[in-house]
This record gives structure tokens, C-alpha cells and sequence, in this order.
């Protein structure tokens, strides 16, 4: 089976659209997000509507829980702001949706047995794991989800790690990658040869950008996205 693994869409719908758009041109078998729906750009509800139409099961990501209960005190300046405007332009359903993602989806393919969270096992909703954290810890997290294969989100880079025939992945970002790289990032792990398959792809950053400006979030939120930071 081959299923592809997005994460961190943060409202950026012109950049979801050409994931789902290359998504469908590579016929995968399911799609899977690893939280951060909202937050940060212009289009929350329309991000929360294609999740719920394209996507097989996503979890729950720091800004989606930030949306829910209003607790910001842990999000830098542009975090916040992120958070206020998207608490102000969801619906009730859209809200209600978040409410019902879980913190962690377990898959079993071809005799895998796969992960997804948002942050790691230990704290699935708030703790980063890095690229290059230590072996040892990495090992420590795979016992913990008693699983052959780990996908995170939350630092929007992306990771491709493989220890003791454990396997720990992270797509990086759709709507605001941070590797230095601004197209969106998701990638394809097809379960027989277990390999991963990592795909950036060009957007309307500008009018991604626009819409950040139009909507009074905060300007910086648009220039990110040109730099990829
Ligand atoms: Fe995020």
C-alpha cells in the first residue's frame, strides 16, 4: 500500500490544493495528516473542509488544540495572532470537527505497525522530535508507541530516520515549511519496500501571502513563506 503522509497545512489552502492535486496524479491508496490543520494563514475553514473530504484520518496538532480551548500562552507573537483570527472566522462545525481529531492514529499494513502523532509519544499534542535527535532517544519513543514506524509533524521539517529496523518519518510542511525550501512538502511510504518517498511542490505563494495581508495577520507571516523559515 502506498500512503501518503502530509502535515502542518496551517490554513494555507493554495498550498494544500497542489498537494491534493499532485496527490491524485500519484493514485496513493490513503492519506494520512499529522495535525496542524489551522493557524498562522488565511483559510482555515476551507483547509478543515478538504481535510474532511480527501483525507483518511488526521490528529491533532498544537494550533488545532490552541483553536479549541484558547490557550495561547506557550505560541510566540505571530502564534497568537494565528490563533485569534482563526477562532474568529471558523464555524461551530468547523470547531466541532477539531474537537473530534484524536492525539494518535495507529495503522497495521502489510504486518507494519505505524504511528502518527503530531509530536512524539510522549507528549503527542506539544513535544518536538528533531531530525537529528540522538539514536537512543529516537529508540525510546519507538518502544513507547510499540510501533515498527513513527510519523510526526510539528517541526516542519522533514525527517527521514531508520535505527534498529525502526523507522521514524515526518513529512515536513504543506503550508509553511521551515527546511529553508518554500514549496510544500509531504512525501509517499509505500508499506512492502517500506521506502519513503519525499515531494516538494510549487504554489501561489503570492497569493497565499496576499490573503495573509488582506486578512490582517501579521506581515511576516507572508514573508516566511517565500523563505521557507
Ligand atoms: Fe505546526
Amino acid at each position: 500500500m502506498r500512503i501518503a503522509f502530509i502535515s502542518d497545512i496551517h490554513s494555507n489552502i493554495h498550498a494544500f490544493e497542489k498537494v491534493l492535486e499532485e496527490l491524485e496524479k500519484e493514485n496513493v491508496d490513503k492519506i494520512y495528516c499529522c495535525g496542524d490543520i489551522v493557524g498562522y494563514n488565511a483559510f482555515p475553514s476551507e483547509c478543515i473542509k478538504l481535510v474532511k473530504e480527501k483525507i483518511d484520518g488526521s490528529v491533532m496538532g498544537n494550533h488545532d488544540y490552541a483553536t479549541l480551548t484558547g490557550e495561547t500562552g506557550w505560541f510566540n507573537e505571530y502564534g497568537v495572532e494565528g490563533i485569534s483570527y482563526t477562532r474568529k472566522v471558523i464555524s461551530d462545525e468547523d470547531m466541532n470537527f477539531l474537537k473530534s481529531l484524536k492525539t494518535h492514529i495507529y495503522l497495521n499494513v502489510d504486518d507494519l505497525k505505524i504511528y502518527i502523532t503530531h509530536g512524539s509519544p510522549r507528549d503527542e499534542i506539544f513535544e518536538y522530535v528533531f531530525p537529528d535527535s540522538s539514536d537512543d532517544f529516537l529508540l525510546v519513543l519507538a518502544d513507547i508507541a510499540k510501533a515498527d514506524v513513527l510519523v510526526f509533524g510539528h517541526t516542519h521539517l522533514p525527517m527521514e530516520r531508520r535505527i534498529k529496523r525502526k523507522i521514524f518519518l515526518n513529512p515536513g510542511s504543506v503550508g509553511q515549511p521551515r527546511d529553508g525550501n518554500p514549496k510544500a512538502s509531504f512525501l509517499i511510504f509505500d508499506t512492502r519496500s517500506k521506502e519513503a518517498c519525499f515531494k516538494r511542490i510549487e504554489y501561489d505563494i503570492d497569493d497565499a501571502a496576499k490573503a495573509i495581508i488582506d486578512n490582517g495577520l501579521p506581515r511576516f507571516l507572508a514573508q516566511r513563506l517565500y523563505l521557507g523559515i
